[in-house]
């Protein structure tokens, strides 16, 4: 390779980002008894593993190797959350993934065509790359905001507090059936003893 690319920096910075990331999410697809964030957390974390690898493999297509850190402190950080007995909505706040998602306004990723030295096949690698970590935001958005609806709660128990509620309410609608049926029942008595008492003083 003749010169150093000057793109290399952040080739560097997104293969290790990615792999942390599907470090973390693993951790923390584990940890979930959600579904719904089961789900949404193996989509992500499957594109962020292959992100991490793509981009080391290319990387060293360029005649280079992949820079870590030693001791990443936020790397840390972030794998003692998603690894936590955290609330799956208390997770997704800490690590702002319902934030990611800028919708039409500008994101980080907007800058990264500016270098023009960008050669073809990282070129098309960063485009699909970007468009998929743009999905990701918005399926992260859609999980947390669907989560905040639900006060945290995962569907599951959503469900069940919903169909104890209704049991609840089927109880309740018994008792006030029973308590109608003794109010006429005690209103037909107290007629039947005043007209005896009518008759008797007649
Ligand atoms: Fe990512």
């Amino acid at each position: 390779m003749s010169e150093k690319p000057s793109y290399l920096g952040l080739l560097n910075a997104i293969a290790v980002g990615e792999s942390q990331a599907h470090c973390y999410l693993t951790a923390w697809i584990e940890k979930t008894d959600d579904p719904d964030v089961k789900a949404t957390l193996s989509r992500v974390a499957a594109r962020e593993g292959e992100h991490g690898m793509s981009f080391a493999k290319r990387i060293n297509e360029l005649g280079y190797s992949v820079r870590t850190k030693d001791d990443d402190e936020g790397f840390q950080k972030r794998l003692a959350i998603a690894s936590s007995d955290r609330t799956d909505l208390e997770k997704m706040e800490k690590l702002g993934l319902g934030r990611l998602d800028s919708g039409d306004k500008p994101d980080i990723f907007d800058k990264v065509f500016t270098d023009h030295s960008i050669d073809i096949r990282t070129g098309e690698l960063l485009g699909r790359y970007i468009a998929e970590e743009r999905d990701s935001g918005r399926i992260l958005k859609s999980c947390y905001e669907a989560l905040k609806a639900r006060g945290g709660k995962s569907a599951a128990s959503v469900t069940a507090d919903d169909s104890r509620l209704s049991a609840l309410e089927s109880k309740l609608d018994a008792v006030c059936a029973a308590i109608g049926d003794m109010q006429t029942m005690l209103a037909g008595s107290a007629k039947r003893t005043n007209g005896a008492r009518a008759k008797t003083k007649a």
